[in-house]
């Protein structure tokens, strides 16, 4: 999604931006730009296409200067070209703008009859000629901003220059993610931390509503209403190092083998322990879930497919009735509202709109019992919610989200172990056995792991498909959603995924040579199910991949290839089958040739409805 860079430093800021575009390539972008202020002269460079396409245009024309603003763009209104590319000029006022403009198509027609000519399909160019609108009558750029952003509906992250008002920049924000940079050498803002570690580690988290001024000498933040406001200086332990691709061919492969070290830093709490502490969700935690009769698991993507495998968890083990929602769909449906529900929300971003706004709606509704499951802890999401567990899966910066899945089903298995607890479920015996088995997962997961080489050589056979259909039961049912996902965002094959049973009600006619089943078969009290079910595939000629356990007994034979996982894994079994999917997923993507780390249209942090 869109990312924005703003710099006023007494050194060149041009590769100072260029280096925070690159640093925010993973949110997923179409095009990209900058606009700097060189002797007071505005001077504008937009590439449709790579950050790298930009640099080399900057190179070309030795472009130096000490104040400017920069933006990848993920195309919303308009096809991503080179004249909807930001920033977004009106007659010397420069804009970049992360988020979406509801009410644009109104202040544009507003602009129009005032003369104000538009050259982009852009949102975004409302705002430069809304704010020019405003300097022409007077005021300050300061206050040009902060008024014209008070008329705008929706959501943004923007960042202001001006000719002839070289000596600062502003920015605002109000539903996407803006941080100030507190450097030696001068003051910074972007979409993320990654963008700013080249400069500097003090950061000011902004709030919704917003406005700051940056200057040489320092900066300003007031409300939307003009009133001046402090806030604090984080000093962010974000490593360089985690951002980095090191040895990796790609960020997606580096993340996928992460998982160990990710799982083992995320369940660093219960290393030398054999009780599980609902504290870990926060301190009012077991007072909360004690008081818990329904939870309510709302995400997007892969989140909610994490959610979906914890229904399993927490019905079967902690005796709770539990629903799971789509976010996007949540946020607008009439529903019920339960105060004795307690809300999870999972994201690895905490920043993703309609599970920020989903958030929103149910606490509106009276339900102020939340949780946060989320990977970045000062994210939107984690301000809004009573509980949080924050998953330490470090930075993820591949599209296809990986390593923070299984960190989330990790968070989500010991909420359950802790609902279950409070609930009088867990009988010491069965507290120690899973937290034996949590504290072995690493161990585990880096077995799985080993088995790539073999995966690699399925990938081969799948890159030439067209479609694909995953299969699963159980609380492997979302495991193989997820293998689906993962395929088809990152190698682009159709792929499709079902619970098995529902085979013959359906799918079962697609069902031919050239539609490759990949079946989730765990020796789990399901797998002489599943059997039949894959039986049903091979009496109709379909072509069988099978990851089965040591111990679920499926023999291979023509059509039918077998993958054997280690022994079964219980109830976490769905963190171990989740790994051969990622890694078939990635290897069919490299055949393919696809770009991995970035698929097309994809982005990663979802910051727009
Ligand atoms: C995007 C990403 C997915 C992610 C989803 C939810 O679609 O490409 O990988 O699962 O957003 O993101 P979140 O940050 O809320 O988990």
């Amino acid at each position: 999604m869109c990312g924005i860079v703003t710099a006023i430093s007494t050194q060149n800021v041009v590769p100072v931006l260029l280096e925070g575009l690159r640093k925010l390539e993973y949110r997923g972008y179409d095009s990209a730009g900058l606009a700097v202020l060189y002797n007071n002269d505005l001077v504008r460079l937009r590439a449709a296409g790579r950050v790298a396409d930009l640099a080399a245009m900057a190179d070309e024309r030795s472009l130096a200067a000490n104040i400017g603003i920069a933006h990848t763009r993920w195309a919303t209104h308009g096809e991503p070209s080179e004249r909807n590319a930001h920033p977004h000029i009106s007659d010397g006022l420069a804009v970049v703008h992360n988020g979406i403009i509801e009410n644009y198509e109104e202040i544009r027609e507003r602009l129009t009859a005032k003369g104000f000519k538009f050259t982009s399909e852009t949102d975004t160019e409302t705002i430069a000629h809304l704010v020019k609108d405003k300097l022409n009558e007077g005021l300050d750029l300061f206050e040009a901003v902060r008024l014209a952003a008070n008329e705008l509906e929706g959501a943004y992250a923007i960042g202001v220059v001006c000719e002839n008002d070289s000596t600062r920049a502003i920015v605002a924000r109000k539903g996407s993610p803006l941080l100030l940079g507190v450097g030696e050498e001068g003051m910074y803002a972007a979409s993320d931390t990654s963008a700013l570690l080249q400069v500097t580690r003090k950061v000011i988290y902004l709030e919704d509503g917003d406005v700051a001024e940056l200057k040489l000498d320092g900066y300003r933040i007031c409300l939307s209403d003009g009133t001046p406001v402090e806030r604090g200086i984080t000093v962010s332990s974000l490593s360089a190092d985690a951002i980095e691709l090191g040895q990796y061919r790609h960020y997606m492969q580096k993340e996928i083998f992460e998982q160990p070290q990710a799982l083992a830093n995320t369940l660093e709490m219960i290393a030398g322990g054999n009780v599980v502490s609902p504290q870990v969700f926060g301190a009012q935690a077991g007072e909360v879930l004690g008081a818990t009769r329904r939870v309510l698991i709302i995400a997007c993507g892969t989140s909610f497919h994490a959610g979906l495998v914890a229904r399993y968890w927490l019905e079967s083990i902690a005796g709770i009735p539990c629903s799971v929602e789509i976010a996007s769909e949540y946020r607008y449906r009439t529903s019920v509202p339960d105060p004795d529900t307690l809300v999870v929300v999972i994201s690895q971003s905490g920043e993703t709109a309609d599970t920020l706004a989903a958030l929103k709606h149910a606490k509106s509704l009276g339900m102020n019992k939340t949780l946060a499951i989320c990977n970045v802890p000062e994210s939107a999401i984690v301000r809004e919610t009573a509980l949080r567990f924050i998953t330490r899966a470090g930075p993820e910066i591949g599209v296809a989200s990986t390593k923070a899945f299984t960190t989330q089903l990790a968070a989500l298995a010991l909420l359950t172990l802790s609902m279950a607890k409070v609930n009088g479920r867990l009988t010491e015996e069965d507290e120690s056995r899973y937290l034996t088995a949590m504290r072995h997962l690493p161990v585990a997961v880096a077995k799985v792991l080993e088995l790539e080489p073999e995966i690699e050589q399925w990938a081969q056979r799948f890159a030439s498909k067209q479609h694909a259909l995953f299969l699963g039961r159980g609380r492997h049912w979302p495991i193989a959603m997820e293998g689906a996902l993962k395929l088809k965002e990152i190698s682009y094959i159709h792929a499709e995924s079902y619970a098995a049973g529902e085979l013959k009600h359906g799918p079962l006619a697609l069902v031919d040579r050239d539609m490759p089943v990949i079946a989730v078969a765990p020796a789990d009290e399901l797998i002489e199910k599943l059997k039949s079910n894959l039986q049903e595939v091979r009496a109709r000629g379909g072509e069988l991949y099978v990851f089965a356990d040591a111990g679920s007994e499926i023999p291979e034979s023509d059509g039918v290839h077998i993958l054997h996982m280690p022994e079964h894994y219980g109830m976490l079994s769905p963190v171990l089958h989740v790994i051969p999917l990622q890694l078939l997923s990635y290897h069919a993507a490299l055949v393919k040739g696809t770009d991995v780390d970035k698929p097309r249209n994809l982005a990663k942090s979802v910051t727009v409805e």
